[in-house]
Parts: structure tokens; C-alpha cells; sequence
């Protein structure tokens, strides 16, 4: 798809979701999400949120976001069950209603993004995990570490929690988060080896878990240019014993942008982003969605809005 084709879907990006029928709603961030008993429409909007802000709408994010998604969980069902019960339309997934875990599963392979900052600045300690000192930027971990966070209400900040911490508040039972830390791990590792075969490195990542009962859930979404980090693997070591920034596929882009061209880092008022850094962004989803997938993707321009009305009506939702 062309640049003049993404300008010309900047008026038709789905910024709100309006489908009372469905169930009780919720906005999220980025999705909206309509609960009715056992499971939840999740529609996948464009807004991009960077450091816990919604700051815009991107053209076809949440058709490419909810596409990768549904990728991702079809080739780790064998590892991880996971919540996808139908997907509608290409921005609509009917989930399983799980009872999620207040905690964000983290998974890091590499030493970089928040946490290098975090390292430079010695508030690297929360997880309660050893750090040697002496690491470099973007050096990878002889195992991939977990750091969870808390889930934060909108506007506020995840904070790092440490496991002691999460069995103290019981946020999950010991049995529980033996569960979820081998679960996050088994993903992680599928999703690293089926990276590497299409030259990228999944760098880090972050998971959500619920339950039905005692069944675990991975829920959410999973190893999308949102809640993921990619690296460009051929170039991976000039670039590391350089010491300079890899090349990435992911929404590191915006916040480095944001922290260059605006000095945002999540305080004070969001800016306003140009129309060609949010086409610039489309297209840097679109080539991670091809990138990923090894698939090419043909976008169908228009009002995203309309389509999945009628997408839920045909599949009798609506
Ligand atoms: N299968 C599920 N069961 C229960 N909750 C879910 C499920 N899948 C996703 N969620 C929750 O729905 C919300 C999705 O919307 P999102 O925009 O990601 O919200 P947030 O701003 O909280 O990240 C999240 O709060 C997520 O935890
Ligand atoms: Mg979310």
C-alpha cells in the first residue's frame, strides 16, 4: 500500500468504538472491549499509546495488531492455551471472560529500553533480580529474565514488582506463579525460534494471563509490535560491538521519537503527532506484519467502523 493511501485513511482510522448492543463496555488504551457472560468482543482500535498515554490513531494499527494476535496465538496454541474463541472481522477477536492476573509478565532476552534506562540510572533493582554490573546496551542475557509489573489504571505508570512482592500481596498463588513463569517462558521461546527463521530477533516481550477455573489462559494479545520488541538479526552484532541502536520494528520507533523531537516521556501534556510521523508509523506496522508473518497484506481502504458492524451482523453478534 502506498503512502497516498495511508494519508487518505488518516480520516477513517477507528478512534472510538460504538456497538452498545454487544455488552458491557470497556475502553481500554487500545482496545474496547464488550463483556457479556463468558466472553468478551475485544475490538481492536488505531489508537497508539506510548508511556501509558493514548497520543493518536494510526491508519489499519488495529487491523494489523489484531491480524499478528491472532497469528501468533494459532502457532503457540500447542504451548500455551489461549483465550481466541472467533475472530469476526480482521480488528474483532470473541475471547474466552478469564479472570486475569493483576501482574504483566514481562519476558527479556536483551538489556534494553526501559530497563538499559532504568541500568544507567541504578533503579534497575525492583524486580529483585541480580544485575552484574559492566552490561552493555542491548547485550542479550545467557537465559531471558522475567520482569513483571503491575497493571496500572489508565494514566498511571506499571510499576516493576518483584516475585516476593507478588506472593506477599497474592497477586498469584506460589503454585500460580510457578504456572505463569513457565508459560511465559515456553511462549517466549516459540516465539523467539519462529523469529529467527524470518531474520528478526524477538527481543522482549509482554504477556497477560487468566483463568477459567484452574485452566490457565494466555489472554490479551501476543508478540505484536505493541507488546514487543524486534530486532533486524543479521545486523544485530556489528551493530551491538559499534554501540549503536539496532533496527527495530516496534513501537520503540515512537517513544524514541517522542523522547527526541518532544522531550515526552509520559509527564505533562501529550503532543500532537504530525500526520506524516503517524503514516510513517503505519507503514513501519505494515512491514512488521509482513516481516513477521512472511505474508504480504492486502489493506482494504475505508470506513473501518462500518465493516465491522456488518462483519458481526453476518456472524450473528449483532
Ligand atoms: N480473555 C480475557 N479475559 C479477561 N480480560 C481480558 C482478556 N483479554 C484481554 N483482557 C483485558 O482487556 C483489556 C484490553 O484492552 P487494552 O486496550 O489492552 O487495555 P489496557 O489499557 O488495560 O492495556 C486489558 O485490560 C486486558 O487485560
Ligand atoms: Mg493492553
Amino acid at each position: 500500500m502506498n503512502t497516498s493511501a495511508l494519508h487518505a485513511q488518516l480520516s477513517h482510522t477507528l478512534r472510538q468504538v460504538n456497538l452498545p448492543t454487544l455488552g458491557t463496555h470497556y475502553q481500554g488504551k487500545v482496545r474496547d472491549t464488550y463483556r457479556q457472560k463468558d466472553r468478551l468482543i475485544l475490538v481492536t482500535s488505531d489508537r497508539l499509546s506510548a508511556f501509558d498515554h493514548v497520543l493518536t490513531t494510526i491508519p489499519f494499527k488495529g487491523e494489523i495488531l489484531n491480524r499478528l494476535a491472532t497469528f501468533w496465538f494459532e502457532r503457540t496454541k500447542h504451548v500455551v492455551p489461549n483465550h481466541i474463541l472467533d475472530v469476526p472481522d480482521p480488528n474483532v477477536t470473541v475471547a474466552r471472560a478469564c479472570e486475569p492476573f493483576a501482574i504483566e509478565m514481562v519476558v527479556r532476552g536483551y538489556l534494553t529500553g526501559s530497563l538499559w534506562r532504568d541500568y544507567q540510572k541504578g533503579t534497575h533493582t525492583a524486580y529483585g533480580l541480580p544485575f552484574p554490573a559492566g552490561l552493555r546496551k542491548d547485550e542479550v542475557f545467557p537465559e531471558p529474565i522475567i520482569t513483571p509489573s503491575t497493571k496500572a489504571q489508565y494514566g498511571q505508570h506499571d510499576e516493576p514488582i518483584s516475585e516476593a512482592e507478588i506472593l506477599s500481596r497474592g497477586l498469584a498463588s506460589p503454585r500460580d506463579w510457578a504456572r505463569l513463569t513457565e508459560a511465559a517462558k515456553a511462549l517466549f521461546a516459540e516465539g523467539q525460534k519462529w523469529a529467527r527463521t524470518r531474520g528478526l530477533i524477538l527481543v522482549d516481550t509482554k504477556y497477560e494471563f487468566g483463568k477459567v477455573g484452574d485452566d490457565l489462559y494466555v489472554i490479551d494479545e501476543i508478540h505484536t509490535p505493541d507488546s514487543s520488541r524486534y530486532w533486524v538479526a543479521d545486523e544485530y552484532e556489528a551493530r551491538f560491538t559499534k554501540g549503536e541502536d539496532q533496527r527495530m520494528l516496534d513501537k520503540e520507533n515512537i517513544r524514541q521519537w517522542l523522547i527526541r523531537e518532544r522531550n515526552f516521556q509520559g509527564h505533562g501534556t501529550p503532543p500532537v503527532i504530525p500526520d506524516e510521523v503517524r503514516v510513517d508509523l503505519a507503514t513501519k506496522y505494515l512491514t512488521a506484519y509482513e516481516r513477521i508473518t512472511g505474508t504480504e497484506l492486502k489493506l482494504e481502504p475505508g470506513d473501518v467502523h462500518a465493516r465491522i458492524e456488518k462483519n458481526l451482523r453476518a456472524a450473528g453478534y449483532l
